[in-house]
């Protein structure tokens, strides 16, 4: 009872810089003034719809009808070159995004690296570097068709830091503060490029836009959104909508995976079997206290790791999904021989095909387009 108490009180925090995981989505969605996703909405739905990991979004109706009327619209994305490899969180949002693209949209990705920079202290030419080699290359290896796909880096898009300046007049210190619970500096210069991230395709022609990004983004879609709506009159902006990802958890259930941080998750690529095996081993499971107690009651699938992995990143195939949800719920397998059948066999046929992909793409990166200007 007083656990409950305490727990409802509770404010639920959203730090795009944090690494706090939230146990409750719809709350968040109350709180936050977001909207619960709505699959039956959604033209040809991908895997990550139907499989829960996308919870909820903001006006994602108008995306939708887009779609559906083939009106222009644009799908845009950012991610910080914060660590020379990516982690599954991110290959969730690179999913999303080829599936607006799949779907007709506009599509834009953006390497953060005046982000990376003011955030986290890394060097712009090394945010370059890393991109070139590895980041790029990796989000069509995911899946992004190179013709289709604009790059840039924020560092050399003089639109959008202009756009950023002009964004800037239109938030009061106060307001930034109850966004964002802070303003240290390297958060204002983060966030006001963001701003200019997200409206920037709108400055020659406003048209509807979706940002598909992970739940910890949420406090920039809404000041993007009211920023936009201050500046209709000038520049006719849409309010972008957005497709928000539940968070990847770390192995061990405890935080939320993060590219700076060094325990506990599980990053694309993953060169080496051993260590991969070694590390997904250890996945915290929903099993029972004892082998008997298992067999009997089954396991919990709902509030495993391992399972979390296979639905949301590397197992495709539905039939076997729900083979491994239903011998969870059956007590057929204790969680190691699980892990094993399921866990284990799906991460390494997942890195194989990344790797393959990977070498082609490193091929095609002369027909990747960046944005000039
Ligand atoms: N802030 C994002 C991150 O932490 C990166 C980002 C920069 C972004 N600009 C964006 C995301 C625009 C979505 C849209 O990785």
């Amino acid at each position: 009872m007083r656990e409950n108490m305490t727990k409802e009180k509770q404010r639920i925090n959203i730090d795009p810089w944090g690494k706090a995981l939230v146990e409750d989505y719809s709350r968040l969605i109350k709180e936050f003034g977001m909207q619960t996703f709505d699959i039956e909405e959604m033209p040809n739905p991908s895997m990550q719809m139907k499989r829960g990991l996308i919870f909820g979004g903001q006006d994602l109706n108008i995306i939708a009808e887009a779609m559906k009327k083939k009106k222009r619209f644009y799908c845009l994305t950012g991610i910080m070159p914060s660590s020379t490899k990516i982690h599954l969180g991110t290959e969730a949002v690179i999913q999303n995004v080829k599936y607006f693209q799949d779907n007709g949209a506009e599509t834009y990705v953006l390497i953060a690296d005046v982000e990376s920079q003011a955030a986290r202290g890394v060097p712009i030419d090394e945010g370059r570097k890393r991109a070139m080699e590895f980041h790029i290359p990796a989000y069509i290896a995911l899946g992004l068709d190179p013709k289709k796909t604009k790059f840039y880096f924020q560092s050399e898009n003089k639109t959008v830091s202009n756009l950023a300046a002009i964004c800037s007049q239109k938030i009061t210190e106060n307001e930034f503060r109850a966004i964002y619970g802070s303003v240290h500096p390297a958060k204002v210069m983060s966030a006001f490029t963001q701003m200019g991230d997200i409206l920037f395709p709108q400055l020659k022609e406003p048209m509807p836009g979706v940002i598909p990004v992970g739940i910890d983004q949420a406090p920039h879609i809404r000041m993007s959104r009211d920023i936009a709506r201050r500046l209709k009159k000038e520049y006719g902006f849409f309010a972008p909508s957005a497709s928000y990802n539940k968070y990847t958890s770390s192995l061990d259930g405890s935080f939320k995976m993060s590219k700076n941080e060094s325990v506990g998750k599980i990053e694309i690529p993953e060169d080496n079997e051993k260590e991969l095996e070694k590390k997904l081993k250890k996945a915290l499971t929903g099993g029972r206290a004892t082998a008997e107690e298992q067999k009997k009651k089954g396991g919990q699938p709902e509030k495993c790791i391992a399972f979390e992995y296979c639905k949301n990143h590397f197992i495709k195939d539905d039939k076997k999904l729900g083979k491994m949800y239903q011998e969870c719920l059956g007590g057929t397998n204790l969680c190691g021989e699980c892990k094993q059948k399921y866990l284990i066999a799906g991460a390494k046929e997942f890195f194989k095909e990344f790797d393959k992909n990977f070498k082609k793409a490193k091929k095609s990166i002369g027909k990747v387009k960046f944005i000039e200007n």
